[in-house]
């Protein structure tokens, strides 16, 4: 396994906590590894707030474990994309969230969010990106055939799983694998790189002159 970073590690760890808003639409793993990676010490950040659209998602009971507020944004009573996500966006901002980090969040993103957070939207992917976007990366990429493939971390752009990639891991794929047992593989990457990416991108973003410089 190898990490694609031109940037030694660790670690990246930004001098005031970032403020962290986490949207995630299942089980909730990677929210997981960030929520493990701060009280680790490991990233400087705080979770203001988890966002998620399925009512039965698993992410809102780990929220809830952690002690983080979690609010249901169920996307079938919305009358559109934009009404979700402008609801979604003014739910960050009145938690203060500064970086939004889409941790397995299986909807497309409107402008109306990306426009709220320039720059501060992250996403995970769980292939190597351009390789394989959209739904069912570990399907397509066993049915391509391909040896190696992997997960990104990426900033958001409108188009889905686009944007420029912040930070990747490569996993094999062995003779016998099968969908279950390359995802489990590629999600221990994930747990790894997300929190170390997330840092990155900060340091990057503290590192920008300002435009009244
Ligand atoms: C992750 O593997 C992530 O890469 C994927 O959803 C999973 C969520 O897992 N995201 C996408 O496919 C986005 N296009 P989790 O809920 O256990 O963190």
């Amino acid at each position: 396994m190898s990490l694609i970073s031109p940037f030694p590690l660790p670690p990246f760890t930004p001098q005031t906590p970032l403020r962290l808003g986490i949207m995630a639409s299942g089980s909730g793993s990677n929210f997981q590894a960030i929520a493990e990676a701060i009280k680790q010490g490991e990233l400087n950040a705080r979770i203001e707030l988890v966002i998620y659209n399925n009512p039965d998602a698993k992410v809102a009971e780990r929220a809830k474990q952690w002690g983080i507020p979690d609010q249901l944004f169920d996307h079938r009573t919305f009358s559109s994309r934009e009404a979700l996500d402008e609801a979604i966006a003014q739910a960050l901002q009145q938690h203060g969230v500064e970086w939004v980090i889409m941790a397995g969040w299986m909807r497309r993103v409107t402008q109306r969010l990306i426009s709220a957070f320039p720059e501060r939207m992250l996403n995970i992917h769980p292939s190597l990106l351009p390789s394989f976007p959209g739904m069912r990366a570990v399907e397509q990429a066993l049915a391509a055939g391909v040896k190696i493939t992997g997960c990104s971390v990426h900033y958001v752009e409108l188009a889905v799983d686009s944007g420029p990639i912040i930070m990747q891991a490569a996993v094999p794929v062995l003779p016998n694998d099968d969908v279950a047992t390359l995802q489990a593989r590629i999600q221990q990457q994930e747990h790894r790189i997300f929190p170390l990416a997330i840092a990155l991108a900060a340091q990057t973003s503290d590192m920008t002159v300002p435009d009244s410089i």
